[in-house]
């Protein structure tokens, strides 16, 4: 008897286990119900009473050693993560999705390559400013009421009163104190606006300013240059068409409307029935704006204009509302395949 014991004991020590078939082979051969050891255990009743509690013992032990044995493995071939041999090749496959670019970030960066090729170049500024770069030196008169609570998110900055930029002229400003004509310059960037958020206005949206200053520089240049721009974005039959309107910083002033391109121009419920849509703001910069900045207004004119990329993205993907853009849910920003 306690030679069997010994040899099922190395039989045990030398099983080898690689993988869990052979954990269940060393299971059914050392602790099921036919086992080895079980045997060994019926036939304790033939062995003389006095050796009956060492062998006994022996054969305890015996099942303990293959019981940790089998807990050893178990634990260890489970946690292991599979092998190119425990692979199943057959199984079906587990897909995952590609992002995409958003929407927001194709259309800037549309707009950037199209004042790319006719030489604006990109600059980039602080969305916290101070008012200086925001409204002073923009020409806004004190008691102007875009600097009122309502439009503008102030914020307290160590002993400064400082605001979160509600457009990115301010980066113009701070281009035009650095640097001396020829300026041709746009300015991407996020800006923030005190409003309610709804389908139509968002408390944040994304704007492209531009600006060229040069000798010489007309409102037929600007006029040109947004009507190049408006055919490189919505196609060659665009039209634009320019409205009188008012703006501290520029003298004189237009807002721009595009020809619909949803109805070409026959009126839909987009354009309401007008054919024209607005998608920017322009103007000749004020002197006394090119004065603040240390640019003589004497030998220098200049054009700017600004748009927000929500209401270009708006148009060319028919997005009608403002939320979706941040909202992030997957179903919408997928729609917008990547480009490479
Ligand atoms: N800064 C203006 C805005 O945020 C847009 C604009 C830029 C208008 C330049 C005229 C000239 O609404």
């Amino acid at each position: 008897m306690r030679d069997k014991i010994a040899d099922v004991s190395s039989i045990i020590t030398s099983f080898q286990i690689k993988d869990l078939n052979q954990l269940e082979t060393f299971r059914i051969q050392f602790l099921g119900s036919k086992s080895d050891i079980k045997t060994l255990f019926g036939e304790l009743k033939t062995v003389p009473n006095e050796e009956k509690k060492s062998i006994g013992k022996e054969l305890n032990d015996l099942r303990i050693q293959a019981e940790e044995k089998f807990a050893t493995y178990k634990d260890q071939l489970e946690s292991k993560p599979e092998t190119s041999e425990s692979i199943d090749f057959s199984k079906t496959g587990e897909s995952f999705s590609v992002g995409s670019h958003h929407p927001i970030s194709l259309v800037r960066s549309e707009i950037i390559e199209i004042f790319n090729r006719i030489g604006f170049i990109v600059s980039e500024g602080p969305e916290i400013e101070d008012d200086w770069h925001n409204f002073s030196a923009l020409n806004f008169p004190p008691e102007h009421p875009a600097r009122d609570m309502q439009d503008t998110f102030f914020i307290e900055k160590g002993e400064k009163e400082m605001a979160l930029r509600t457009h990115t002229s301010s980066v113009q400003v701070r281009v035009m104190e650095n640097q001396q004509p020829p300026i041709r310059t746009i300015s991407p960037g996020r800006v923030y606006r005190n409003e309610a958020i709804s389908a139509r206005a968002h408390c944040f949206f994304h704007q492209v300013e531009g600006l060229y200053i040069d000798k010489n520089v007309s409102f037929a240049d600007l006029k040109q240059t947004l009507l190049y721009f408006a055919k490189e974005m919505f196609g060659d039959k665009a039209q634009i068409r320019l409205r009188p309107s008012y703006f501290p910083f520029t003298e004189p002033s237009a807002e721009v409307d595009v020809s619909c391109s949803i109805c070409n121009a026959k009126g839909c419920n987009v354009c309401k029935n007008t054919g024209w849509l607005e998608i920017l703001g322009c103007g000749m910069v004020d002197p006394n704006v090119l004065e603040a900045a240390g640019i003589d207004s004497k030998t220098y004119t200049g054009y700017a204009f600004g748009m927000g990329i929500e209401r270009i993205t708006q148009l060319k993907y028919k997005v009608n509302d403002l939320r979706l853009y941040s909202e992030n849910d997957v179903r919408f920003l997928k729609q917008f395949t990547p480009s490479f």
